[in-house]
């Protein structure tokens, strides 16, 4: 398996499920792997019987028990938020805690079409035999309702107004009518929907009054402290560098903690202490840019280098992190170089100087 690049949550945390499961004293909900609680513990993390559980979402606990619970009810999910608030990697694992599948997925975009979210046909058998259940081609959300288990939606927000409310009835009478085979599916217990949707993204479709209704919202926010982002950024790239065979950061490296100041100061228009505003660039700068932005940095520190980030290496990463377009973001960019980094001297120096090189 170790070929394998990225493996669905449910096989990357298998040993870690099956101690939790092992240990459950809770109540199980009909069509649940496991209990509200035990789902609570995979998710934020901690120990059990001797084995670690490592954390999937760091943040707001509380933010994650009402998305546990609304999987109990009869209400969907959609968890929203700026860009790289790990909406997408929250619903991967709720879904492999509550269904042990995470993998029953539509991916949302402008050309999803209803066929995608109710179910098609095979044309080929269609043609030579009729309407049959052969000739029918489940979607993910019909094999999640047909066995009882989480369905996920992708980018709800990205498809058009007809394909999000396609789901409408889906939600409030949990069936699915085939009118072509006279039948219809009954969703079985177990079975809910977890959308995700992004707040910011240009090109996205509001949602009708009648669909939100129908689903509970959480929202997730961007790290609340400096010291929560270091925790996810640090927690995160190790956990990358295991999967991609990198050498993780050594604890205390400056280059983590220098990104992180960077990417969150431009992210909320303010320098740490709090003292001096600046401009934000369009660009997301979320605690996800930060871990691409040093899994890169290593990637290219270990492939041409000694393994070990350089600010040489960190200014080019940072300006890709920050600029995404040019006109816009590049100008924001230069201001940050000039007003801000130049002026803390210091440690800041050479990567003021390295990063404002490439500006000429
Ligand atoms: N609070 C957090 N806890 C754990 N990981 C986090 C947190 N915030 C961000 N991340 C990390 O950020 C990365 C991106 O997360 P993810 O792709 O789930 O974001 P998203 O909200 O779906 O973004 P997008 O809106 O771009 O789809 C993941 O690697 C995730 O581990
Ligand atoms: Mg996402």
């Amino acid at each position: 398996m170790s070929d394998i690049l990225r493996l669905p949550a449910e096989r990357q945390y298998e040993s870690e499920l099956e101690a939790l499961k092992a240990a459950e004293r809770g109540a199980v909900p009909d069509g649940w792997k496991m209990s509200p609680s035990s789902v609570y513990a995979y998710i934020v993390g901690g120990e059990v019987n001797g084995t670690k559980i490592t954390p999937k979402y760091i943040g707001n606990s509380r933010l994650v028990q009402v998305a546990i619970a609304t999987l109990m009810t009869d209400r969907g999910l959609l968890l929203t938020g700026e860009p790289g608030t790990a909406k997408s990697r929250l619903s991967e694992h709720l879904a492999a805690a509550v269904s042990g599948c995470s993998s029953l997925v539509v991916q949302g975009s402008m050309g999803t079409t209803e066929e995608q979210v109710r179910y098609s046909w095979n044309y080929a058998t269609l043609i030579a035999s009729g309407p049959s259940e052969g000739a029918l081609v489940k979607t993910p959300i019909y094999k999640a309702m047909e066995e009882g288990l989480c369905a996920r939606f992708e980018e709800l927000s990205r498809c058009a107004p007809e394909t999000q409310d396609a789901l409408i009835s889906m939600l409030s009478e949990k069936c699915i009518a085939v009118p072509e085979l006279r039948s219809e599916l009954r969703a079985r217990r177990g079975f809910s929907l977890i959308a995700t949707s992004n707040t910011r993204d240009r090109g996205t479709n509001d949602m009708s009054a009648a669909l939100a209704r129908r689903f509970n919202t959480v929202v997730l926010p961007s790290p609340a402290t400096f010291e929560l982002e270091m925790e996810i950024v640090t927690g995160r790239v190790a956990e990358l560098c295991g999967q991609l065979r990198l050498p993780a950061p050594q604890p205390g490296d400056r280059a983590v903690a220098k990104a992180v100041t960077v990417l969150r100061e431009l992210r909320t228009g303010a320098t740490l202490d709090g003292r001096e505003k600046l401009r934000s660039p369009l660009s997301s700068c979320s605690a996800a840019e930060t871990i691409s932005l040093l899994t890169g940095a290593l990637a290219f520190a270990c492939g041409f280098g000694d393994g070990e980030i350089r600010d040489e290496h960190l200014a080019s990463y940072l300006r890709g992190s920050a600029v995404k377009d040019e006109e816009k973001d590049g100008a924001a960019w230069k201001e940050y170089l000039e007003n801000i980094m130049r002026k803390r001297g210091g440690e800041w120096q050479e990567l003021y100087k390295r990063a404002s090189e490439q500006e000429n």
